[in-house]
């Protein structure tokens, strides 16, 4: 067929990268095009780019705004995130436009579990600090107290939204034999590993190790500040996988700083990357790892596939593998 007078659907891919089993996908009924480098699309490319497109496939690095669905155009039809967050994209200027909107849940819960559970170890027994020692000469000798921290079992472990990743992380840590699982999240959730609903002051106040797993939302922007890390107990240990918005960063790092809280392990950060001046990078007490919850290859993988899937659904008008409802 001449590809001048193609009347496949256009598809713009903000990255060369996605893994190709859902691109592939893409291409077998679609005009696809996408960015060339290995980096997130800038602003100007995307918005020539998204031009005349009736699909459009991104991740959290995209921000997906009423100034890109206006430039897109009226025959645009469906935005689809390789991610189960889409704080990144203008919902409700998508409804307006009855433009759909598809992401990725489910396929990465246990991949973004299993790393929550890796990087509370490595902030609660310390790894990182004690991997250093190795190569600075630190290591002098076996000692009592050297390199030493507090174990899960016995703590109070608490889990600040209770969805699907946080009941995951939950029934994790549950073998560690932790003295109580306790959570708060907006509605109580029955579970079958005796998990506590509290109050968020209870589980502020009581978690000897308090782990966020919540949506970045209006609600929770920056909730976690001075105020709840002054609440936490002096030897809690703070850890967020969900974004780094839900926390103000200057006032965990102040706590940090001034021991108001023992630690913290974080997956997310403010802003993505992290500049390597951050005054957070000169403490010793925190684990910072570059967003990498969900990379694990196979649910990279089914996520470049349901991302791509939740087009070709929309473009046909059917049912998404995941949408965005609300
Ligand atoms: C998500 O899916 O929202 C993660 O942050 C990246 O996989």
């Amino acid at each position: 067929t001449n590809r001048m007078m193609s009347t496949r659907p256009k598809i713009y891919i903000t990255r060369p990268d996605y893994h190709v089993e859902g691109t592939d996908l893409l291409k077998q009924e679609c005009d696809v095009t996408n960015w060339s480098t290995a980096c997130p699309v800038p602003r100007s490319e995307l918005l020539e780019n998204i031009s005349g497109k009736s699909g459009l496939f991104c991740s959290l690095t995209d921000k997906i705004d009423k100034e890109v669905l206006d430039k897109a155009g009226p025959q645009l039809k469906v935005v689809s995130t390789i991610s189960v967050g889409y704080e990144h994209i203008d919902i409700a200027e998508c409804k307006k436009r009855n433009i759909r909107v598809g992401y990725t849940p489910d396929v990465l819960t246990d991949a973004t579990a299993e790393l929550t559970v890796a990087l509370l170890l490595a902030t609660n027994r310390r790894l990182f600090e004690a991997n250093k020692q190795v190569y600075n000469g630190g290591w002098k000798s076996w000692a009592p107290s050297w390199m030493c921290g507090n174990g899960i079992k016995g703590s109070v472990i608490g889990v600040y939204g209770f969805g699907r990743i946080g009941q995951e992380v939950a029934s994790r840590i549950k073998p560690f034999k932790p003295a109580r699982l306790i959570y708060n999240s907006r509605t109580e959730k029955h579970n079958d590993i005796g998990a506590e609903f509290v109050g968020f002051e209870e589980l502020v106040k009581n978690s000897d190790i308090l782990i966020v797993c919540c949506a970045l939302t209006a609600d929770t922007k920056e909730m976690f500040n001075k105020s709840v890390f002054e609440k936490m107990k002096p030897g809690s240990i703070f850890i967020n996988t969900a974004r780094g918005g839900v926390v103000n960063q200057k006032d965990l790092y102040e706590a940090l700083k001034n021991n108001t809280i023992q630690s913290a392990g974080l997956d997310v950060t403010t802003p993505e990357p992290l500049p390597l001046d951050d005054p957070l990078l000169s403490l010793s007490n925190v684990v910072i790892l570059p967003h990498i919850g969900s990379a694990d290859i196979n649910t990279r993988t089914e996520m470049s596939r349901i991302a791509a899937c939740n087009i070709l659904a929309a473009l046909r008008g059917g049912e998404m593998i995941a949408e965005v409802k609300s």
